[in-house]
């Protein structure tokens, strides 16, 4: 399955709950939208990985947009944190994919490693992990419609308040102008700098708070 050629309109497109079968798009979609980040530096075995992992963990929800079988975006809810060491560890070839991060980008090692020790400067759950739509059919809708999609999730399962961090100018204008969302903090890791949002989900006040 690839991404399809097509209009940048969210006209015959639908925001699913995705299942195991779409690894392999995922994958793709995640190398091309966020190739400057972390993950995809790990290596396409190591995402692999990490998507067969989210799609099988009841605390992750992995919300696709999909046009005629085709992957288009997503955006993976995290209702509790979803740990990259425990995918690590578990497989015994996971130490070369850091080799190869440390070898080919080893900034991209550093900045990996902050996030993954400091301490998170808010203690917020759930959170968008992460978004992410194919290059050629964005600014048509879909990342407001994804985002929409998991913040009402959130809302059904009666979470107040939802965050999630990102250096992506684009995302933090989404989150803000969407829902109205305020940076709660912000950090830099080997170069780059993330902000913290939290906005609400329009569910009732509940035990879901983001600490600023
Ligand atoms: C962030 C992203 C998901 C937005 O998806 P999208 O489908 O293009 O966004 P939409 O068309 O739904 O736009 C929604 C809002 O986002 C903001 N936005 C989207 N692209 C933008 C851009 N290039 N510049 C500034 N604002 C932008 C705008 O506020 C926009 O509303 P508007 O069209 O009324 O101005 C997409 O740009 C992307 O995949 N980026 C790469 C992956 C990434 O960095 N993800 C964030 C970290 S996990």
């Amino acid at each position: 399955m690839h991404c399809a050629e097509g209009p940048t309109t969210l006209a015959g497109t639908q925001i699913v709950r995705l299942g195991g079968h779409f690894v392999e798009p995922l994958v793709g979609l995640h190398v091309a939208a966020l190739a400057g980040d972390v993950l995809p530096a790990l290596g396409p075995a190591f995402l692999r990985r990490y998507y067969a992992a989210v799609l099988r963990t009841d605390s992750q929800a992995v919300l696709g947009a999909v046009r005629a079988g085709d992957l288009l975006g997503f955006c993976q809810l995290a209702m509790a944190p979803m740990s990259i060491s425990a995918v690590l560890a578990s497989a015994p070839l996971s130490v070369l994919s850091i080799l190869r991060l440390g070898l080919l980008h080893p900034k991209m090692l550093r900045r990996g490693l902050a996030m993954a020790t400091r301490p998170e400067p808010v203690r917020a759950m759930p959170e968008i992990a992460f978004i992410a739509v194919g290059v050629r059919f964005q600014r048509g809708g879909i990342g407001r419609a994804l985002a929409s999609a998991a913040t009402a999730m959130a809302a059904e399962r009666g979470v107040a308040e939802i965050c999630t961090k990102t250096s992506n100018e684009a995302a933090r204008a989404l989150y803000e102008r969407q829902f109205g969302a305020r940076v709660v903090a912000t950090r830099s890791a080997a170069g780059r700098t993330y902000w913290h949002l939290a906005w609400r989900t329009g569910a009732p006040e509940g035990a879901h708070h983001v600490a600023a």
